[in-house]
């Protein structure tokens, strides 16, 4: 690979265009081609950049000069770009979630490692400053519990309220705090789920529960407890996780212990990494080792939320896929 980094886009939406910025401002790298369904937007994208613009992914993908291709598509759009990107010997870098099946991500996963390309998915969490100080707190705790919220408003667009094509707020939203809890917590063996539409219910066109309570079973014997709303209704995101004798708190940002003195708790934040950077630099480099959210790690977010929605619409206790 010469130096200069060349990356392609498939979905050329809000997302995509924060992704095209930062990449467009790191050193050494270029924006050869944009993939809308909407021309619009992949003719805007490529004037912009100097790229080149397409509306169908397989050309972009046949024609297109690329090491790295960003696909940032709505949940229910994850075909076969990926796929075909990695049979090229592209580097993919995906926006969660990956897929609105566990059967499509592992279609995917398995052709990432029989290409050996890098991977990278958008938890883009995983890489702020205090994420893995936590991380590191808990690394050697005995953990209890662990109780976790994340109250928003309802997202517009014409995919997100659609059950059917977003997967809900849990499988497109509050995959961050669920991806955070499992970057912190460990893995979730088994999940029990209630969802209700108290708002939103009798608004027609909206079809996502706008009220979800997931009960958590970890591998390590804690359990949990995870509650998310898009009514709007102020609340905010949070994380405890209740240890032998302590307490510690988060809302993503600085941790407090309670009491303060039981542990050492390292404060001092992490330098902020761009998601964007990290995967970059690993397509310049071949050294994937600074990527936080590889594919197979997204996918086991994915299982979690998936198992949720399962166990609430069949009203059971439902065990993730990654447990068996
Ligand atoms: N990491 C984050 O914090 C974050 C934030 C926002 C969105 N996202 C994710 O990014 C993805 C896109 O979200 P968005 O807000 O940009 O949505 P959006 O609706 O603004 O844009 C999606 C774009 O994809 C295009 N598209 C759909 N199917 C396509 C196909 N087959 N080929 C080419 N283009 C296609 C649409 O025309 C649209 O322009 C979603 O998965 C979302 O969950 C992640």
């Amino acid at each position: 690979m010469s130096s200069e980094v060349k990356i392609a886009f498939v979905g050329a939406g809000g997302n995509a265009s924060g992704h095209m910025q930062a990449v467009a401002a790191l050193e050494g790298t270029r924006i050869t081609a944009v993939c809308d369904l909407s021309a619009e937007r992949a003719e805007a994208a490529a004037r912009q950049y100097g790229a080149r613009a397409y509306t169908d992914y397989r050309d972009l993908i046949n024609e297109a000069e690329m090491d790295a291709l960003y696909v940032s598509v709505p949940p229910f759009a994850h075909y076969d770009a990926e796929i075909l990107a990695a049979e090229r010997g592209v580097h993919l870098f995906i926006e969660k979630p990956v897929a609105l099946t566990l059967e499509k991500g592992l279609e995917v996963w398995e052709a990432i490692e029989r290409a050996g390309v890098l991977s990278c998915v958008g938890y883009q969490l995983r890489y702020t400053p205090y994420t893995d100080p936590i991380r590191e707190f808990l690394a050697d705790k005995n953990l209890l519990m662990v109780t976790a919220r994340r109250w928003g408003a309802l997202v517009g667009g014409p995919w997100w309220q659609k059950l059917e094509l977003s997967g809900g707020q849990l499988v497109e939203q509050a995959t961050h705090e669920v991806d955070l809890i499992r970057y912190w917590a460990g893995e979730v063996r088994s999940v029990y789920a209630t969802y209700a539409r108290k708002v939103h219910g009798n608004v027609p066109g909206i079809t996502i529960p706008d009220l979800q309570a997931i009960q958590l079973e970890f591998a390590n014997g804690a359990i949990g407890q995870f509650v998310t709303s898009c009514t709007g209704c102020p609340g905010g995101r949070g994380f405890e996780f209740y240890l032998e004798g302590m307490k510690l708190t988060t809302d993503g940002g600085a941790p407090t212990l309670t009491p303060e003195d039981a542990a050492p708790l390292d404060k001092e934040p992490r330098p902020a990494e761009s998601i964007d950077a990290v995967f970059v630099e690993a397509v310049r480099t071949g050294d994937g080792s600074r990527i936080k959210s590889p594919y197979l790690d997204a996918l086991k977010t994915l299982d979690v939320t998936l198992a949720a929605n399962l166990s609430a619409k069949e009203r059971r206790p439902v065990e993730t896929y990654f447990s068996w």
